[in-house]
């Protein structure tokens, strides 16, 4: 299965360390617990593969469990007879059983295939952000490295930010650790330089009371996931602030998120505003009467830390 969707989706890594992630994420408490690999075969031929991951969401207020599908692969020789949507239909079945109520995936490919499985999209939006650089100056405020002490906080910032929304996942400490861990094994097994993943916390009383996880690569920033305790969003502002600050000669970053759009910091414009490229869909499983009535992007939380 590795060997076959490495070309596709190593995001850039060789192959033995596609490998080395892959084995790393399934030793994470959240990994070894909520993901796997699954496959259609003929003999010793493996036909169509996927990812399967067992998620938690927070859905018009009510917590379900939902399978997760990624990377869908059919080996080339079998493509065209079915095999993708067989796959798919015995994971949705297998799903049911184990007693999931929703399953979701992001389509790469447009949406019609998965549309004729059922599954609705998701309005997700992708920004291009701005940040005042506050005429080059560093803003007074201590921000440092995140760690493991810094969890309970971030849950309880994404968990806040989620509570007005009618779609985000349900985050436990495991799953954002898990999370953090995937970027910095990437960012850590492509060549030095490459890549980097930076976790920071604005600290207050010896409390995080902001933080941000971002990835660089080409000059270009993603923030991954990011929260302030305050609904203004002015320490998350300030964090970004004091990014930049480091590098004052260096050209500007292009920076993107999949930020929720009640969190606007005053240090931050929008220059861009598009639908995300990959098309987060998702579809009930049992009860063909779930209600799921049509979403708005702004009534949706969800990372680009999350996408899987
Ligand atoms: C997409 C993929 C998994 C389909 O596998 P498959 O076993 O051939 O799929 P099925 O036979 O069940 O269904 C075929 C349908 O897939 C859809 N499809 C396949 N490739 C597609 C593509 N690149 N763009 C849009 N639709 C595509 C078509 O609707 C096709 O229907 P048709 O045969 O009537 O034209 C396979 O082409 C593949 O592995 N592609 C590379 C990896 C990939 O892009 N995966 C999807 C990630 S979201």
């Amino acid at each position: 299965m590795l060997d076959d969707t490495c070309s596709l989706w190593s995001d850039g890594l060789s192959r033995e360390n596609y490998g080395t992630s892959w084995r790393a994420q399934l030793k994470t408490p959240w990994g070894a617990a909520h993901l796997d690999r699954v496959a259609l075969v003929d003999g010793p031929h493996i036909v169509s593969s996927a990812k399967r991951y067992d998620l938690s969401l927070r859905l018009d207020g009510r917590i379900r469990r939902v399978l997760g599908i990624g990377a869908v692969f059919t080996a080339e020789a079998y493509r065209g007879r079915g095999a993708a949507r067989e796959l798919l239909a015995r994971l949705l079945e297998t799903a049911v059983t184990e007693g999931q109520e929703f399953a979701m995936l992001f389509s790469e490919i447009p949406p019609a295939f998965y549309e004729r499985l059922e599954f609705v999209p998701v309005p997700l939006t992708e920004w291009v952000i701005e940040v005042d650089q506050k005429r080059g100056g560093a803003p007074g405020m201590l921000v440092r490295a995140g760690d493991e002490r810094d969890l309970p906080s971030i849950i309880e910032m994404s968990a806040l930010r989620a509570t007005g929304a009618r779609l985000a996942l349900d985050r436990s400490e495991d799953f954002v650790r898990f999370n953090i861990t995937r970027k910095r094994l990437l960012s850590g097994l492509l060549p030095s330089g490459a890549r980097t993943t930076e976790f920071l916390v604005a600290e207050e009383g010896y409390q995080a009371v902001a933080y941000l996880v971002a990835t660089e690569q080409d000059g270009r920033w993603m923030i991954e996931e990011a929260g302030d305790r305050d609904p203004a969003g002015a320490r998350l502002g300030a964090i970004l602030q004091a990014m930049l600050a480091r590098h004052p000669s260096e050209k500007l970053p292009e920076i993107r998120c999949w930020w929720p759009q009640s969190l606007v910091p005053p240090q931050l414009t929008v220059a861009a505003a598009t639908p995300t490229q990959e098309v987060l869909m998702i579809r009930p499983l049992r009860d063909r009467l779930l209600p799921l009535p049509p979403l708005t992007a702004a009534e949706v939380v969800y990372w680009h830390s999350d996408y899987f």
